[in-house]
């Protein structure tokens, strides 16, 4: 049987992984400035996680949500603590679209209104109401097309108002990432935040905090959202939240009440998930990872700013964004196949930073040493060739 051939692959096999380094099967070694698309939070193989997961694992992996499982409860309360929203409820899920599609369903439970707001450069996930919401036309099916989606230009509070104006009666939620990660490090205003909070406490809808990619302390706070001050009504996590286990979840405001068979979901919440993250919790809070990242960010912003060639850097913690100018398009290649650092990339020409949250200076340093070094060598060929 062949595999669906979905994805564009770089021709490596990685087999062995540790911290911020991960090794081919040739035994070469490369520095992960991707953090395996923004999902590696505590660092690669923590030890204290493959512990916790292991001895779980001997204990039992899965039952199902027919039974209690205090292995939630504690995940909740930690999740609670380090977070900061102790008052919210939580609802454990497996992915990052189904983290978006339960929090819109919930929310237009909870309302009774059908409409959501998204934003430019959205990117939700690829299910049947996270793609409907996300703002690339080419990967929604004709079956995932609905009139219930409506965009509007990202961090324009003008538009924003005008759309409450004329739908505010249909609109159920607004929906947006605090720092857009697939559309290319595009960082939400605090006060474009802060208006959606007024918005829809004005019109009766609900704020969605897409908290996937640029959540779980990635921005340098729990959530990037958190910059405005404003608190949302459900936050969607996944990624960095198990480090690599599949587990997401979404955080509920206290005035959503659940019902019985509201929502539901086989994996969600399984023993051997809410081991994995309450590993990374336990981590994220033992090695202070939420103030490195917003330290090692802000050193490697500054550092950005003196390397000639690279333009418009942004982001904020540990999710950084810079635009690659056409001279150096083959910038993101020669990164991963003559200096061996993985990085992410935005289409059209954006590289993305989302190492894992305990990258040391000295990784840092290194990752912005290769970068300086590609960029002089990409300029003196062309020099030659000139
Ligand atoms: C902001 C955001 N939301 C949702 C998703 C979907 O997550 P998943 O791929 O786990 O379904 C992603 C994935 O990249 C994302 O970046």
């Amino acid at each position: 049987m062949k595999l669906f051939d979905v994805y564009p692959l770089n021709d490596i096999t990685i087999v062995k992984a540790q911290g911020s380094y991960v090794w081919d099967d040739n035994g070469v070694q490369y520095l992960d400035m991707y953090g395996g698309h923004a999902v590696i939070s505590i660092g690669h193989t923590h030890p204290h996680w493959v512990k916790r997961i292991e001895e779980q694992l001997n204990k039992i992996a899965f039952y199902s949500n027919s039974v209690h499982i205090p292995l939630q409860q504690e995940l909740a309360a930690k999740l609670g603590k380090v977070s900061g929203k102790e008052d919210y409820q939580l609802f454990l899920l497996s992915s990052g679209a189904e983290a978006t599609e339960n929090a819109l369903k919930l929310a237009s439970f909870h309302i009774g209104k059908k409409k959501e707001v998204a934003f430019s450069k959205s990117f939700h996930g690829r299910t049947s109401l996270a793609v409907a919401v996300t703002d690339n036309p080419a990967i929604v099916a004709p079956v995932n097309e609905t009139g219930n989606v409506i965009f509007c230009p990202f961090n324009d509070e003008k538009a924003l108002e005008k759309c409450f104006a004329d739908h505010g009666k249909e609109i159920s939620s607004v929906i947006i990432e605090g720092i857009q990660g697939v559309g290319g490090i595009n960082v939400a205003d605090e006060k474009f935040l802060k208006k959606i909070r007024v918005l829809c406490d004005q019109h009766n809808a609900v704020y969605v905090a897409d908290s996937v990619q640029c959540g779980y302390g990635r921005s340098g706070q729990f959530f990037s959202h958190d910059a405005a001050g404003v608190n949302a009504d459900i936050y969607t996590m996944a990624k960095g939240m198990g480090n690599g286990f599949p587990v997401a979840g979404i955080l509920i405001a206290p005035h959503i009440q659940p019902k019985h068979g509201m929502l539901g979901t086989t994996f969600g919440g399984n023993q051997l998930a809410c081991a994995a993250a309450l590993a990374v919790l336990e981590v994220i809070e033992e090695e202070n990872l939420i103030e490195m990242a917003k330290q090692r960010g802000m050193y490697i912003k500054n550092r950005l700013k003196n390397i000639d060639g690279i333009e418009n850097i942004r982001g904020r913690g540990l999710m950084i964004g810079f635009d690659v100018p056409a001279e150096l398009k083959d910038l993101r290649k020669k990164l991963l196949y003559d200096f061996n650092v993985f990085t992410g990339e935005a289409k059209p020409n954006v590289i993305r930073l989302l190492p894992s949250l305990a990258i040391s200076k000295k990784q840092t340093d290194e990752f912005l040493d290769a970068l300086q070094e590609a960029i002089e060598e990409i300029k003196s060929q062309k020099a030659v060739t000139a």
